[in-house]
């Protein structure tokens, strides 16, 4: 077998054949996955029954494994999954749909706003790697649009603009954004807002994009309502569907995403369905900007 990649959307999006993930990782094999993820930006690999071990082996082959989201709202002994997963679910510990009114179901409804993982720390994420176990009987599609289009579509004169603006992101401002407004002193403190640049440079291709997140909730130097505005119309404009791939889950897909050219958004589905989804998440290279004090 050798890998090959299949062009699945609209310049995002392949669909890798020809590889077991169970199987420890070749040189090769990742050197192809990395080419794959700096070309189509979103890899979706289909069949791949992994346990949560081969999972999380294959993600370290690729790269450092960042820790868990510090705030999910999920106490210790609400955890399902070891703390190198992100747990994307609509579960409780005990396997059950959270009713629909639970809290941890309300915050983590801002999956469903256009966002890019981490871009709330300070070293934002790298790839996010998201495995499928069940899925409901429709919608929880995943859609991904791609901020280097977003970005080469802009014209000069906004290219200009925003070449060396600085965002604040927090999942304070992601969540204010639904209506989710009641953190603790102790979360509020886990999720003081940090700062990145507006368009980033790839390492690997050189290729411009802009960085946007529903966490971003300001730009320095600029009045509020001015900055909420005009994200708001960046947004807008880096959303459209023909830089959009949308993924429908199979169980058993597992779905690589580059964080760093990309935004994603989960799609609605029916709150009493399961919808297990594990996710781990390679640590980014360092920050985009220097961070205050
Ligand atoms: C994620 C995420 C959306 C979805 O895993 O980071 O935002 O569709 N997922 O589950
Ligand atoms: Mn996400």
């Amino acid at each position: 077998m050798s890998i090959a990649i299949r062009e699945v959307g609209p310049g995002i999006g392949g669909e890798v054949t020809g590889i077991d993930l169970r199987q420890p990782l070749s040189g090769e094999e990742a050197a192809a996955i990395h080419a794959g993820m700096d070309r189509h930006a979103v890899l979706v690999f289909r069949d791949q029954p992994l346990t949560d071990e081969q999972h999380q082996a294959f993600s370290r082959a690729l790269g450092p494994l960042e820790e868990a989201i510090a705030v999910a709202l999920r106490k210790p002994e609400e955890h399902r999954l070891p703390t190198s997963f992100a747990d994307v679910s609509n579960l409780d510990q005990d396997d059950r749909p959270f009713a629909r009114d639970d809290r941890r179901r309300l915050f983590s409804l801002g999956n469903r706003l256009w966002h890019s993982d981490s871009s709330f720390k300070p070293v934002p994420a790298k790839y996010s790697i998201l495995r499928a176990l069940s899925i409901p009987s429709k919608g929880g599609d995943t859609e991904f649009a791609d901020m280097r289009q977003a970005y080469d579509a802009l014209d000069a004169e906004t290219r200009a603009e925003i070449e060396d603006l600085v965002c604040e992101h927090s999942q304070i401002y992601s969540r204010r954004q639904i209506g989710f407004f009641e953190f603790t002193e102790a979360e509020r403190a886990l999720m003081r807002p940090v700062r990145q640049r507006l368009v980033r440079v790839h390492p690997a291709t050189g290729r411009k994009s802009l960085y946007l997140s529903a966490h971003a909730g300001g730009i320095i130097g600029w009045p509020q309502p001015e900055a909420m505005a005009f994200l708001r119309d960046l947004m807008e404009h880096a959303t459209q569907r023909r830089f959009v791939y949308a993924h429908r889950w199979q169980v058993g897909d597992l779905v690589i995403w580059d964080n760093r050219q990309t935004m994603h958004r989960g799609r609605p589905f029916p709150a009493e369905e399961k919808r297990d989804v594990r996710r781990t998440t390679l640590v980014g290279d360092g920050p985009t900007v220097e961070q205050v004090a």
